[in-house]
């Protein structure tokens, strides 16, 4: 007795308790060996030795409950104590992020022309000079190439100067009718207040048989656009040059700075020019084998729109990563 008494009191944690309890407790323990015997001990013994047993069982069963009980707090004391955190430490203040204002602007974009079904198409940043130019009606040596200072590889490839060859990759790859945009960085050699070496455009293309799209389809999404990105604006059609649309056009809202009345933003003249656009041209399609269709293009900056939502001069704040700039964004 005293002997299972010991081993009770010697257990030193919950586990050694538990595998005590086992040997005396359980099944095939101890006082289950004690009990057996019962069946073969004189009648008239019986009785006293059952009662003394239970006893001793009763006793033990005490002595375990209390031992379990000292066992637990002492475990809860030391998980208290290495689990204790110390509320007199230094923490850092948490910001939370914002999305960059580029980021901001080229996700509103995009979910304009998701919403009409448009497809987004990705290309690679370096791009070869047929994807980059030939194929877009810029042959070798044409004048049109200079309006992009182009960065070049050794081995003639190039960091894509516009996201128009994603036209081509696009018909290439697929057939008609093609509703894409393509959004991503493009590179030129420029850096001043309103260019850095790598910007991002949207592009966009739409293509289908012949007399199906029409510039009058061009002139209707493009409007219905700007006024979703800038609001109740006036928007003009100019003529102007692109190598691979004819006709192509230049896009101006009215001024959101002066409402028109001109002001320092669009140098006086009452109109910002936003993009660039027009029906593509036929030499277009021949480089891509396409006969019998006739669709529309038009490319965007996006960090010009982002100056423009936010009101942003020099648009290299947009690229140091500066914390007061991106602070204004959330
Ligand atoms: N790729 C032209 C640019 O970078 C923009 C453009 C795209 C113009 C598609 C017309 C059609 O300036």
């Amino acid at each position: 007795m005293e002997r299972l008494e010991n081993k009770i009191k010697n257990a030193t944690s919950l586990e050694k308790l538990e595998e005590v309890r086992i040997e005396i407790f359980g099944k095939k323990g101890i006082l289950a060996a004690e009990f057996a015997k019962l069946k073969t001990i004189p009648n008239e013994q019986k009785k006293d030795f059952a009662k003394q047993l239970n006893e001793k069982k009763a006793a033990l069963t005490k002595l375990f409950e209390q031992k379990k009980k000292e066992l637990e707090a002492k475990a809860l004391q030391e998980q208290l104590k290495s689990e204790a955190l110390d509320l007199s430490l230094f923490s850092y203040e948490s910001k939370t992020g914002a999305l960059h204002p580029i980021t901001q602007t080229m996700n509103k974009i995009i979910d304009y022309f998701v919403a009409l079904n448009f497809s987004i198409e990705e290309g690679p940043l370096v791009e070869d000079d047929f994807h980059n130019f030939e194929a877009l009606n810029l042959p070798k040596n044409h004048p049109a190439r200079e309006m992009q200072a182009t960065f070049f590889f050794k081995d003639g490839n190039l960091l894509r100067t516009h996201t128009s060859p994603v036209q081509i990759r696009t018909m290439q790859k697929d057939s008609i009718p093609i509703r894409m945009i393509a959004p991503g960085a493009v590179f030129r050699r420029d850096f001043d207040l309103t260019h850095t070496p790598m910007f991002h455009q949207v592009e966009g293309l739409v293509v289908d048989k012949k007399g199906k799209v029409s510039f009058a389809n061009l002139k209707f999404i493009l409007t219905d656009f700007l006024r979703y990105m800038f609001g109740d604006v006036d928007v003009r059609f100019r003529p102007s040059f692109f190598p691979f649309t004819e006709p192509s056009a230049e896009v101006d809202i009215s001024c959101i700075f002066c409402g028109g009345k001109g002001c320092r933003v669009c140098s006086h003249t009452g109109w910002l020019e936003v993009l660039g656009c027009g029906e593509v041209d036929p030499n277009v399609f021949e480089a891509v084998g396409y006969e019998d269709v006739s669709g529309y293009a038009f490319g965007l900056g996006v960090e010009r729109f982002a100056m423009l939502l936010h009101q942003v001069p020099d648009l290299r704040n947009m690229f140091e990563g500066d914390i007061r700039l991106l602070e204004q964004f959330k």
